[in-house]
């Protein structure tokens, strides 16, 4: 029993057109078709990979993490309940809400909330970025990565672990201080089955959120570059300057959504072999680049 990989992500806004603008105009998703006045962002031919949702205020609501099968979803549920987390199945009409078979909704030790579904429910449109993105690298390495605040760091990688079938990727610790006395900001990146060099990053910091950042991956170097002249030309807050991670060898930025999160998009990013893969420990978050920029007030 283990997750295949991030499914798709729920954000809540009070505002469907900003979110319409961000994600289609300047990032270059495709809206999808709706049956719920939601909006859905299209990355591939998944009727959606974000599904943003009115509500009243800007909150991620979560992530979605898909299993392979019934009887997966199944043992994975089971695990949970005996572990003592509340899991709350979802209504036929919810799980349609989702284009999944099954749904089932609950939270890790932090609370950050997950859904975790079987079933793909698809209709094989075809995707086509209406600002010319070359493609997002989506797929059997699902829909991306999202990076959650965990303040019981240990205790909730575990939980991932233990429950929902993740695996250690990375380790990162990063001096924010030359003071000794001050902590270094840890990190844990986690990989589901498939491929993605983490599907799901835990920081050991509050996200107001809910959400630290999600992030996309397109198919082309220039794709990214030109996702970057369009959030700059746009006026988007760029949260972090072009650079590469030094774990996943990501190249890419971070631009400031209106969920207040970031998306970090990016290219290249490594898939490696779990077979042989050892766990690593990093000590800096880039080999060149991002420098971050807070928002404004
Ligand atoms: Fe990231």
């Amino acid at each position: 029993m283990a997750v295949l990989g991030l499914g798709y992500v729920r954000v809540g806004t009070r505002d469907l057109e900003a979110w319409r603008r961000f994600g289609v105009d300047v990032v270059g998703m495709m809206p999808g078709t709706s049956s719920d006045g939601s909006l859905w962002l299209r990355t591939d031919d998944r009727p959606f990979r974000f599904r943003i949702e009115l509500a009243d205020s800007e909150r991620f609501l979560a992530a979605g993490w898909e299993l392979a099968s019934e009887a997966e979803y199944q043992a994975c549920l089971a695990g949970l309940r005996t572990a003592g987390v509340a899991v709350r199945e979802a209504t036929a009409d919810e799980a349609r809400s989702r284009c999944a078979n099954g749904v089932a909704m609950a939270q890790d030790p932090d609370g950050n909330p997950f859904e975790l579904y079987w079933g793909r429910v698809r209709g094989y449109d075809p995707f086509i970025s209406p600002q010319g993105v070359s493609g997002f690298v989506t797929g059997d390495l699902g829909a991306g990565h999202v990076v959650l605040p965990a303040l019981q760091l240990e205790h909730t990688a575990t939980f991932y672990r233990d429950l929902l079938g993740f695996g250690d990727t990375d380790e990162m610790r990063i001096a924010i201080s030359p003071d000794p006395a001050v902590p270094e900001l840890q990190l844990r990146f986690l990989h589901a089955t498939c491929r993605r060099h983490h599907s799901l990053a835990l920081i050991a910091m509050p996200a107001p959120s809910g959400l630290v950042h999600t992030m996309v991956e397109m198919k082309d170097v220039d794709d990214v570059g030109r996702a970057l002249d369009r959030c700059v030309a746009a006026g988007y807050h760029i949260s972090s300057s072009l650079g590469r991670h030094s774990n996943d060898g990501m190249l890419g930025f971070y631009v400031a959504t209106p969920g207040g999160f970031d998306l970090e998009i990016g290219c290249m990013g490594l898939t490696p072999d779990w077979s042989t893969w050892v766990p690593t420990r990093s000590l800096v978050p880039s080999i060149w680049g991002h420098k971050w920029s807070p928002p404004p007030a």
